[in-house]
């Protein structure tokens, strides 16, 4: 397909003359003053323009023209405007330069000099604009520090955004080491109150008599050893945001004090009195199945649905096809660069070994791994030894190309179908293949229906 390039000129004869001139390398597209130069910019977003700074209503001076240049330029700042001067208007040319034109040629232009100029001008304009969408690319690839570019993490990142503009409580649900911490100050950093404190608590780590008061914060002589008056957490995260780890863990008590919190914004202090009102948005997370414990009653119903509002789940590493060899590369890269080891790359083997593993301990194992390996790498290669995974590639040594791929093909297969409870429609549609492709299949390597 050709490029659309855009003459504008108020002289009839030479808007013909160029557009007989280069109509074979390019789509022209011509305009005769200022208004209509923006117009057709507009319908035909050309990367290039050809622009005459002589413009009605007065051709004699260059003020339309520059304010031409100056209105294509606000409405994309990467356009190539080329100037065409009439005689004794150099100063005028170069003056439109240091304001952002790309280039200028005196007129009548040589159409030698014109053609080579332009397909300069073409090939930049598409330079910078792959390199534009490179950059977006990169961007994406990861949110607030959290890496990801499969779909599933792409619309974690989307809810995060969403959630972030409102002030309900969110239950981050996820695996042991899904990245819930990192979603959850994601969260915070997007909202309006970034600005304001981001307090982290694990509600599982602290003896239950110790938690009320890291929370809730105590008055001077509340209990035996409490000499002083202490501020708890939730009114730490006044004007910011909390942060409730495993909050599986809470005991009955302080759920329904935490419930009490979420349903009037206020708090006492242990052995206090007064009503405190704080403003601090709540973000629990746990990786227990808190369902269940709704239906075994240790953890409130009531509670769950305050905070439940919104829920954010990050799934585990397994099911995010293509975000394995990108945070381990991201790990690698970190790692290697702290050992003063930045030529490690990973070897074949360790790369089918990172794809095959199932990553029960998802972000954190993935990281652990690799930091290990760093450290036990020798020469210039990351191998599957080094991160303690099996070789996928020499665990099939010895053996023909017909048997791999069959015990490969098996194990696929059967791991499809035990994730879709046997459902063969389901199973097949993830594998990309058609129902009857794989009950061939099945049949051909023996697995049971
Ligand atoms: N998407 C990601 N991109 C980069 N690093 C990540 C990502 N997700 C997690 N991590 C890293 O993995 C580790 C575990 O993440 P995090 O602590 O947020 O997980 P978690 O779900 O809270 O784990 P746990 O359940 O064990 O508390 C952290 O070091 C974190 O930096
Ligand atoms: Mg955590």
């Amino acid at each position: 397909m050709k490029s659309k390039l855009l003459i504008v000129d108020d002289d009839e004869e030479i808007r013909s003359q160029m557009k007989w001139a280069l109509r074979q390398e390019y789509e022209i597209v011509l305009a005769e003053d200022r208004p209509s130069a923006v117009a057709a910019f507009q319908e035909h977003q050309p990367a290039v323009v050809l622009l005459d700074l002589g413009l009605p209503p007065q051709p004699g001076e260059p003020g339309e023209g520059f304010a031409a240049l100056a209105e294509l330029l606000t409405l994309d700042p990467h356009l190539k405007i080329i100037i065409i001067t009439g005689q004794g208007e150099k100063d005028h040319a170069l003056q439109a330069v240091g304001q952002g034109a790309y280039d200028f040629l005196p007129k009548p232009p040589q159409m030698a000099d014109l053609k080579v100029i332009l397909k300069r001008a073409f090939y930049l304009a598409q330079l910078e604009k792959e390199h534009r969408e490179m950059q977006q690319q990169v961007a994406t690839d990861s949110f607030q520090g959290m890496l990801g570019n499969s779909t599933a993490m792409q619309n974690v990142f989307a809810s995060i955004r969403k959630v972030a503009t409102t002030n309900a409580p969110v239950l981050v649900l996820g695996e042991s080491g899904t990245g819930k911490e990192m979603a959850g100050l994601a969260i915070h950093r997007c909202s309006a109150r970034k600005d304001g404190p981001y307090v982290a608590i694990n509600c599982g780590a602290i003896p239950e008599t110790l938690l009320e008061s890291e929370l809730f914060g105590h008055e001077k002589g509340a209990f035996t050893g409490a000499h002083v008056q202490r501020v708890g957490r939730i009114e730490t995260a006044g004007g910011g945001t909390l942060f409730l780890d495993e909050i599986g863990e809470l005991s009955p008590t302080l759920q329904v004090k935490l419930l009490r919190f979420l349903q009037d914004q206020s708090i006492e202090r242990v052995g206090g009195r007064a009503k405190l009102q704080i403003d601090a948005r709540v973000i629990a997370a746990t990786n227990v199945d808190l369902k269940a414990a709704l239906e075994k009653g240790t953890f409130r119903e009531d509670l769950y649905y305050r905070l439940a509002v919104v829920v954010v789940s990050l799934p585990p590493l397994r099911d995010r096809a293509g975000d394995i060899l990108l945070l381990a590369n991201a790990f690698l890269r970190r790692f290697a660069a702290e050992n003063r080891k930045q030529s490690l790359k990973f070897d074949a083997g360790a790369r089918a070994g990172l794809q095959q593993h199932p990553w029960p301990g998802n972000v954190r194992e993935l990281e652990n791994r690799v930091k290990r390996a760093v450290i036990m790498a020798e020469g210039h290669h990351v191998t599957a030894a080094d991160l303690e995974l099996a070789d996928a590639l020499t665990g099939v040594a010895g053996r023909t190309l017909k048997d791999a791929r069959e015990s490969l093909e098996v194990g696929m297969i059967e791991q499809a179908l035990e994730k879709h409870q046997g459902r063969v429609s389901r199973a097949a549609a993830e594998l990309g293949i058609s129902r009857p492709t794989l009950y061939e299949l099945m049949d051909k390597l023996g697995i049971k229906r």
